[in-house]
């Protein structure tokens, strides 16, 4: 089977609040969603990539204009949904003709430049013969506090045991759209596969590639895609 990227970039960035999509954001001199672009073209192990926009993306074309020598590597899917999980549901119907039932499909955020070429194999290696697929995740090391009212502690809740999801995700193309298609919410991948009974397996991710997601975020991402982190 082959490996596809898919990668959801039709958020507008509310909780980034730069005035436009955050996928556009530059970090270390390009935008973020090139440095994942970048990422999985340069991969061997990824058939090709598909980015899905939104259809009234006015920045994808000028972004993609200074990285020529990834034209044909990279699909853009001009159809972005109301949510992610949409979004990467209308990637899964615009590829159907490219990606077999059996091919597998690494579900990355745009949002996530962090992403190596390592983690991509470590990824792939560890579910090259797997029957269900799995994600990029890290033990949680907080101590976890569950909140009761006016946000007093109810208890203390152990961290054994627990991982926070990061991506790719990585699932066969038919299973991961059968599971998006069921009606309940999710936000990731791996939740629609378990609410079919499956359970995923955990690939130790890594701290860089955290999620940008608040302006906060951006001096670090800028430390680790700078190499000085
Ligand atoms: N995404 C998407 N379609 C949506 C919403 C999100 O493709 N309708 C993508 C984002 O572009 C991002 C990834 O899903 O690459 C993770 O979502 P998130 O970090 O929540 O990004 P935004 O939704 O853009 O940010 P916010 O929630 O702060 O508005
Ligand atoms: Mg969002």
């Amino acid at each position: 089977p082959r490996h596809f990227a898919l990668i959801p970039a039709a958020g507008v960035g509310a909780r980034l609040g730069a005035g436009y999509p955050k996928q556009y954001l530059p970090i270390a001199g390009k935008p973020m969603v090139l440095h994942v672009l970048e990422t999985f073209a340069s991969s061997s192990a990824i058939a090709h990539v598909f980015l899905v926009v939104s259809a009234e993306d006015g920045y994808i074309r000028d972004a993609l204009a200074a990285v020529p020598h990834l034209a044909g590597r990279v699909t853009v899917i001009y159809n972005g949904g109301a949510t992610r999980q949409q979004s990467v549901l209308n990637g899964l119907h615009a590829i159907r003709e490219q990606a077999g039932d059996d091919d597998w499909v690494l579900v990355h955020d745009a949002a996530r430049p962090g992403l190596t070429v390592e983690l991509i194999d470590r990824l792939v290696d560890a579910l090259r013969d797997d029957p269900v697929g799995g994600i990029l995740a890290l033990p949680v090391v907080d101590t976890l506090k569950r909140a009761a009212r006016d946000v007093r502690i109810e208890n203390t809740v152990s961290r054994e045991g627990l991982w926070a999801a990061q991506t790719p995700q990585m699932f066969r193309y038919a299973l991961l759209r059968r599971a998006l298609e069921q009606p309940a919410e999710v936000t990731d991948e791996a939740s629609a596969v378990e609410a079919m009974g499956l359970q995923p397996k955990l690939v130790e991710g890594s701290p860089r590639n955290f999620k940008v997601t608040l302006p906060h975020d951006i001096a670090l991402a800028e430390l680790y895609l700078k190499g000085i982190a």
